[in-house]
């Protein structure tokens, strides 16, 4: 891979009517690891998240707090600017689908699907859901409480008749299925691609991409009665961030087409089959991939306010501190599938792999050399052959772990990191330094010098995931601010002779009767 090749990264842009829950979370957590680690790779990123501010939705909930929507809209996005801060989130940018960068791009693109021929005025009969701000086939729909007919989210549907403005999506069905098979790895997981793939294969139909029984949100252009309907709207903004309409030089012609972007299996079909046929009907390139990750429930239930189980990030955070939060988030699913939130489970990880198994085995040999080296990194000896075999692994995680994190797999990525955690763990038991203090000192400098590298690297590479840990770490072991990327893991080796700073715990644990207090 060439220095400096570029990396475009993106979380969905969330919705202002909502507050930020674990889910979200989730989504821009899963980005982060991804840009910092690119970013320690080499690569040029660039990393976006913001916020989706226009639509019915929004409309309903700037009424219902009796305020306009754009104030709303100002109240409320800056919660999710917070959230980024609060979760040591790394995006470049934040975008906001009501700034003038924005809706520029959106009429710029409008114009072009419509210059195209891609966009044509009709009549829409239909079912709509406002929460989910999509329309749906008579034939999706199921069957709710009371009989009544609901979308297969679960939300509430309305039927809709109106003028709107519709995209010819029908005539993209074969040129889409081409796409996906020309792409193998464009949409992942895999289950999803098939899904994806069997939905365009069932046939598509055109698509109303205006709305004229509300107003709040960026006017056709040249028909200003309609509003550009809101996923149309809020998908473009992945290139209005990079200052499309200009496509021939700046950020666009860096960035795009995307190398991910991130979402929800519940977004899913509007990033694979509506934004893609947007874009090669604008005669534009597709992004690169899109992967859809599972949801999380809370002990059990979804999430909802009405229930009471809707976990805010901050909580967490407050709760366990940020790093465990990021760690726990990534290790615990396979990233794809679903599961179940539960503090049981947050609490044995933070205690199990953090505390115990990385946070002790840097206290310990921290603590050794600082007592039994004059706290500076010792010089070690000729290395033997357990030596090696520990130093060989090392040496080979990050070859391991790339593949896994180019593909999304978080989980194993972790894994693969943990066992030479393991590995480290056994290697002090089995060598025992601190029984060769007085026999054999020469042996126990080795010992420790093998075991201060080996953390040195464990800590450039678990930065993307607990950034403030690692880098605590990486003070400890004295690794200058300029050492600490993927490249300095070969580069720079611990200097002998190099004075370290007095250790300290990275991960305290988590002590159980403190969590029963706070409940
Ligand atoms: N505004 C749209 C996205 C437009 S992107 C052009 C939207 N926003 S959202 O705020 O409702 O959701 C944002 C993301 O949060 C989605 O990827 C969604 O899947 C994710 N999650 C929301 N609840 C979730 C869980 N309970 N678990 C995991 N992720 C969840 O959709």
């Amino acid at each position: 891979m060439p220095a400096n090749q570029p990396y475009f990264v993106t979380t969905p842009i969330y919705y202002v009517n909502d507050l930020p829950h674990l889910g979200h979370a989730y989504t821009t957590v899963a980005c982060d690891v991804l840009a910092r680690f690119m970013r320690l790779d080499g690569r040029r990123v660039k990393f976006l998240t913001g916020s989706d501010e226009h639509g019915q939705k929004v409309e309903q909930s700037a009424r219902a707090a009796g305020i306009a929507p754009q104030e709303f809209c100002d109240r409320i996005s800056p919660a999710w600017q917070e959230m980024t801060r609060l979760l040591n989130i790394s995006n470049d940018d934040f975008i906001r689908t009501t700034e003038p960068r924005h809706v520029r791009g959106v009429e710029a693109l409008w114009r072009e699907l419509e210059r195209r021929g891609e966009i044509y005025l009709g009549r829409f009969s239909g079912w709509y859901s406002v929460r989910d701000e999509a329309f749906y086939d008579e034939n999706e729909l199921i069957e709710g409480p009371q009989g009544r007919r609901i979308a297969p989210t679960g939300a509430e549907v309305e039927w809709l008749e109106e003028d709107n403005y519709f995209f010819r999506l029908s005539a993209w069905q074969d040129r889409l299925l081409a796409w996906y098979e020309a792409n193998p790895d464009a949409i992942a997981p895999r289950s999803r691609r098939n899904e994806v793939i069997s939905f365009v294969k069932s046939g598509l139909r055109d698509l109303s991409i205006s709305r004229t029984s509300f107003s709040w949100g960026i006017p056709v252009p040249g028909n200003p009665k309609h509003v550009i309907y809101v996923w149309l709207d809020a998908l473009i903004n992945y290139i209005t961030a990079l200052g499309y309409p200009e496509t021939s030089d700046g950020e666009f012609a860096t960035f795009w087409p995307a190398d991910l972007h991130m979402v929800g299996k519940d977004i899913l079909r509007f990033h694979t089959v509506y934004w893609h046929a947007f874009l090669l009907a604008a005669g534009l390139e597709p992004p690169r991939r899109v992967f859809a990750h599972g949801w999380w429930t809370a002990e059990g239930q979804k999430m909802s306010k009405s229930l009471g189980n809707f976990i805010t990030p901050k909580e967490l955070v407050d709760r366990y501190g940020l790093d465990p939060v990021r760690y726990f988030l990534l290790r615990e699913l396979p990233f794809g599938n679903d599961g179940d939130f539960s503090h049981r489970a947050i609490v044995g990880r933070l205690n199990g792999d953090l505390a115990n198994d990385f946070g002790n085995l840097a206290q310990r040999v921290l603590a050794m050399i600082n007592r039994n080296c004059d706290a500076a990194v010792p010089e070690p000896g000729e290395f033997t052959e357990a030596d090696e075999e520990l130093l060989g692994e090392v040496r080979e995680l990050l070859a391991r772990v790339r593949p896994q994190i180019a593909e999304q797999a978080f989980h194993l990525a972790l894994e693969t990191i943990w066992r030479v955690v393991s590995a480290a763990n056994r290697y002090v038991d089995e060598q025992a330094p601190w029984a060769l203090r007085r026999g054999d000192p020469a042996r126990m400098r080795t010992v420790l010098y093998a075991l201060a590298e080996t953390l040195r690297h464990l800590a450039i590479l678990t930065q993307p995931f607990v950034p403030d840990a690692a880098a605590k770490l990486l003070d400890q072991l004295a690794v200058l601010q300029g050492q600490r990327d993927f490249a300095a893991l070969t580069a720079s080796p611990l200097q002998p002779g190099t004075r370290l700073p007095r250790p300290e715990g990275i991960f305290p644990r988590f002590v159980e009767a403190e969590a029963a207090a706070g409940n």
